[in-house]
């Protein structure tokens, strides 16, 4: 293949360099576009065919379903690593020794406290606040409480950043929820893993000594392991643009989370399961629903359906689905909303509209059913993604500020009016 692009603009020819990724993907470089062409840009809305950095964190093909971490395919990770050494190998590319495991765990638990005074913050909120606003607003809240930013060209420092914000979200993440449940505000113990320490925060109260069920820690292990990167997604490009700037790592992430809020990206999995219990609560018709997902003359969408860059199948979603039966028999619950999902997945798949636009169940069609089995509330499902999904945006923040990127900042195709003279007020 040649190792250049030309692109002819009024019978001017401008040549680029093409950039070719360690798995073949190639892209044209345009950074000398505007300069040379006299101001010319390239237009892509949604950004669907504009890469906007070189990242050696994660790779995925949504052709094939492939999705690795550093190399390491998703399937495997899910079945043999936890989700504090799938963390450490987003963050620092290389899964972790036993010792540097040992010691990342060990750093973490030793910044696990919050500052009391967050608790004041949390008391202020109404406790039905939306958990993803007072997440969000708790993670800013922490940039208040740790001022110092950080000097990117120290190791040490961006370390110290990192270990704190892995061991103080978590905390964060659990008090949002004990808050709205009235529930004493509590802290892990130095003497369970990572995810231990998140579902004892969330679900220990204070009459009874909490016993982990290792099925749930299992799961939860594996969901955040499923959500922990997904390269340049909304949410964290959101966090590398924000970082561009320069500002902190917490400010970045209180970023990101908002981005994640959304029913079109981390906030389906809360749409989904709202959507089958709506078609669960109007008679279980799935049919009914398919037709509606298909009348563009309703704004009804399957929830968890369809994927940006997955257009065969969404990996991720392969591993939950098995998980979700397997939480579900080994705990005994039947939900008639997991019969509502299968059938609707089944329909789908056979539908000419689904396959047309290859539209396949993604990652949350499945993981809020898992979740709703904990016992963990519809609205804190997007919060738990957040929680999955931090290692990947410290990854990515820290890989931008090392690679010392410039500040985001888009261009755009003006289409206003042109030019003209200013109508005092009387005139109008
Ligand atoms: N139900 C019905 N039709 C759909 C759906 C859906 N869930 N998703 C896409 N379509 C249709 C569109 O109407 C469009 O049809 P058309 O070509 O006739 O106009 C076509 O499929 C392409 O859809 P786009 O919106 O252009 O696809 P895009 O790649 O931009 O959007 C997205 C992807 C946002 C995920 C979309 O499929 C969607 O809204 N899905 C439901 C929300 C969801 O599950 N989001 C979670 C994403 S995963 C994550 O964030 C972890």
């Amino acid at each position: 293949m040649a190792d250049t692009a030309k692109l002819v603009i009024d019978q001017n020819t401008y040549e680029f360099p093409l950039v070719k990724g360690t798995e073949n993907e190639i892209g044209i470089d345009i950074k000398t576009l505007r300069g040379v062409s006299g101001g010319v840009i390239t237009l892509d809305p949604g950004f669907k065919n504009t890469g906007s950095c070189e990242s050696a964190i994660t790779f995925l093909n949504g052709e094939e379903g492939i999705l690795r971490y550093r190399g390491y395919s998703i399937e495997e990770l899910a079945e043999k690593a936890d989700f504090l050494e799938v963390a450490f190998l987003l963050i620092f590319g290389e899964l972790p020794t036993k010792e540097q495991l040992e010691k990342f765990d060990a750093d973490i638990k030793e910044k696990a406290i919050v500052d009391e005074d967050v608790k004041k913050i949390i008391d202020a909120f109404p406790k039905n606040a939306h958990p993803m606003g007072v997440l969000s607003s708790l993670t800013s809240a922490l940039i208040a409480f740790n001022p110092s930013s950080v000097n990117v060209d120290s190791e040490q420092e961006m370390y110290r950043a990192i270990v704190k914000i892995l061991a103080k979200f978590p905390v964060l993440v659990a008090w949002t929820l004990r808050k709205k449940q009235g529930l004493p505000l509590n802290y892990g113990s130095k003497s369970l893993g990572y995810v231990e320490n998140v579902l004892r925060m969330m679900f220990a109260t204070p009459d009874e000594d909490y016993k982990i069920n290792p099925i749930i820690k299992d799961a939860l292990d594996k969901l955040l392991i499923l959500h922990a990167d997904h390269e340049q997604n909304c949410s964290t490009s959101t966090v590398r643009i924000v970082g561009s700037s320069h500002a902190g790592l917490f400010a970045s992430l209180s970023a990101g989370i908002s981005a994640l809020w959304g029913p079109l990206h981390g906030g389906a999995n809360q749409a989904v399961l709202e959507m089958l219990e709506a078609i669960r609560q109007d008679g279980g018709d799935t049919k009914k629903y398919m037709a509606k997902a298909k009348d563009k003359n309703d704004p009804f969408r399957l929830m968890g359906f369809g994927h940006r860059v997955y257009k065969n199948f969404d990996p991720r979603a392969k591993i939950i689905k098995v998980a979700a039966d397997q939480v579900l028999n080994d705990l005994g619950i039947e939900d008639p909303i997991l019969t509502i999902a299968k059938g609707l997945e089944q329909e789908a798949l056979n539908d000419e509209y689904f396959v047309k636009r290859k539209l396949y169940p993604n990652v949350d069609f499945y993981s809020g059913i898992i979740y709703r089995a904990m016992g963990i509330p519809v609205e804190m499902f997007t919060v738990m993604f957040a929680l999955g999904r931090l290692p990947g945006w410290i990854a990515q923040w820290r890989e931008m500020r090392l690679n010392k990127e410039p500040i985001g900042r888009p261009r755009q195709i003006y289409i206003g009016k042109n030019y003209r003279p200013f109508v005092e007020i009387n005139k109008r």
